[in-house]
């Protein structure tokens, strides 16, 4: 008996041969934790000492210093195991993708000058590397970058289990009626999350809108391969060509925190008007890199901003975008949910940055 491995990510698309053993060894040797560590004790010993300060701190250059190592040797192991077992991957991806249906590609679209300025989290090549024909090498490389840190799934209990437990802890509470038909998620990157809402909404029509077509690729590959029927878009989440009021709900995950003010304001613009009234908006974010309460916190949502390319992490305030939300036409709901004490992993602290089209 083979035991389903994930419920969004396609294991014939997974590495299976290993990579580079050496550096996996020497990745899963560094120690950064004492470093982070070390940085935090500086930053709430002394809270009124100034950002800047701290940030030029022994102590932060130390972490920054091995943070940085860590990250490009990540990399590194990644685009071993990927090249390893590249020819049967792109079998199986070239035989999935093969029918595209669902896949609506637009190699002409006009990309947003912030989505090409830097390679976030330095990715190599970033989320929009892409040669056409049957390119997923960038979907690849994020699917396995995020495995890396996961011990038992190819996402871990995060992102296999994150939109069941968003409806848990927060949709649930607020539209316990919510049974959408139509699901737009926006920046759905290799639409892991997005396979996920057609989990939870079967019956619903779902459509994924990245600027990436090597991640959309990748994304609509694992759909078929799950026999799961969701479409996938190459389009500016800015300005969709889907027309007004077709959807019931909007979605992102983890796309607020990467883009500048101007894009958030035209995206909340862009969800109103695509929202039927009553319809549901939900954007899902890191409450350390969205909202950051401590020193300590802004710290480390300060050190990817300056050192892992994550150029927007440090977005408007949250009245500010809620004030953003209503000027489109929704009613603004501000939530946290997760593990409030969480500082390390940003991801624990989750914020849900929503709204209702009136
Ligand atoms: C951090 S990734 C998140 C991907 C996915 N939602 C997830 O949960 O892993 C952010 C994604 O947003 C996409 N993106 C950024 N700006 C966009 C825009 N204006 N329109 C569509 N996609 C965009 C990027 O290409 C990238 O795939």
């Amino acid at each position: 008996m083979t035991t389903k491995i994930s419920s969004i990510v396609a294991e014939q698309l997974l590495p299976q041969k290993g990579g580079d053993s050496e550096k996996e060894h020497q990745l899963s040797e560094i120690k950064i934790a004492p470093y982070l560590n070390k940085l935090l004790e500086r930053a709430s010993s002394q809270p009124s000492e100034p950002l800047g300060k701290i940030l030029a701190s022994n102590e932060a250059r130390e972490y920054i210093a091995k943070f940085s190592f860590f990250q490009n040797l990540a990399w590194e192991v990644v685009d071993a195991r990927i090249n390893n077992d590249y020819q049967r991957i792109m079998s199986f991806a070239t035989n999935a993708i093969s029918d595209g249906s669902g896949l609506h590609m637009n190699p002409q679209l006009s990309i947003p000058k912030h989505q090409k300025m830097t390679n976030i989290h330095r990715m190599p090549g970033g989320y929009l590397s892409d040669s056409g024909h049957q390119d997923i090498l960038a979907g690849l490389r994020y699917l396995n970058y995020i495995s890396l840190f996961s011990k038992n799934s190819p996402f871990d209990s995060f992102s296999d289990n994150l939109v069941p437990r968003i409806k848990e802890k927060f949709i649930q509470n607020k539209f316990a009626k919510l049974n959408p038909k139509r699901v737009i998620d926006l920046g759905c990157g290799i639409g892991h999350n997005t396979i996920s809402l057609k989990n939870l909404y079967p019956h619903a029509r779902v459509i994924g809108v990245d600027l990436g077509g090597a991640m959309l690729r990748y994304g609509y590959a694992t759909a078929r391969l799950l026999n799961q029927e969701v479409e996938f878009y190459q389009q500016n989440a800015d300005y969709t060509e889907f027309p007004n009021q077709q959807f019931d709900l909007v979605t992102s995950f983890l796309l607020l925190h990467e883009i500048p003010k101007t894009s958030m304001k035209r995206i909340m613009s862009e969800c109103a008007r695509l929202l039927r009234p009553g319809g549901v908006m939900i954007h899902f974010d890191s409450g350390m890199f969205l909202d950051p309460q401590t020193p300590q916190a802004k710290v480390i949502r300060d050190i990817q901003a300056l050192y892992n390319n994550e150029i927007f992490i440090v977005s408007p305030p949250l009245s500010t975008i809620e004030k953003m939300i209503e000027d489109s036409g929704m009613e603004p709901i501000i939530a946290k949910i997760g593990d409030e004490n969480s500082l390390n992993n940003g991801l624990k602290r989750w914020q849900i940055v929503a709204g209702v089209k009136l």
